[in-house]
């Protein structure tokens, strides 16, 4: 896992150089993600190297599970809720400079972190994954596809507290 970073919310961070390679997640941190956070769609927070440089961000916001998006060896012990809260990754990207050093690893459990402290309750992490790469990204991380929408990952808190945080 890496270290030496530091994560925190995205402020006056110097976003020009930011460069993952997906031309649509470093245009949304650009341009697009001060918007959304003023209008409380949605918060990131950015990783910086030793230096202060920004070296990956995700963006994070409330969202709910289908309980009939999850299979049944986990809705068998769950109550008949509709839904179930989670905390949706819409976003992460991490600047081709760091990419598998396990940057985005410890972005999705910082993600985790907040979530298990957040007063709400949140029972799942949510990702959305753009591409089969990044969808292989989540599973390796223990996510599992949505039931009718596979590009749409979920983790219980419990199990990635288990797999990752070492709770
Ligand atoms: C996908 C992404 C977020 C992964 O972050 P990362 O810091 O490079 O990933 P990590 O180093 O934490 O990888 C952990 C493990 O996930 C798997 N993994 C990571 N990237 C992968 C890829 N592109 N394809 C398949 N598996 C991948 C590997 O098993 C990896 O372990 P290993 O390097 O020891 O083999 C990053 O590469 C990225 O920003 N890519 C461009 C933008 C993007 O696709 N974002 C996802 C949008 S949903």
């Amino acid at each position: 896992m890496s270290s030496g970073f530091r994560i925190e919310l995205l402020g006056k961070h110097d976003r020009a150089a930011f460069s993952s390679g997906d031309e649509d997640l470093d245009r949304y941190l650009r341009a697009q993600v001060t918007q959304d956070i003023r209008r409380r769609l949605s918060n990131c927070f950015v990783a910086l190297d030793a230096v202060g440089a920004l070296a990956g961000y995700y963006t994070f916001a409330a969202t709910s599970v289908p309980l009939t998006e999850l299979p049944a060896d986990i809705t068998r012990r769950l109550p008949r809720y509709p839904s179930m809260p989670a905390g949706l990754i819409g976003r992460l990207a991490i600047d081709q400079r760091f990419q598998r050093q396990g940057l985005g690893s410890l972005l999705v459990v910082d993600a985790a972190a907040r979530a298990m402290r957040a007063e709400p309750a949140i029972y799942a992490l949510v990702v959305d994954a753009k591409s089969e790469d990044a969808a292989a990204f989540y599973l390796c991380l223990g996510f599992q596809r949505f039931l009718s929408q596979p590009m749409r990952l979920f983790i219980p808190i419990a199990e990635i507290a288990r797999r990752l945080l070492g709770h």
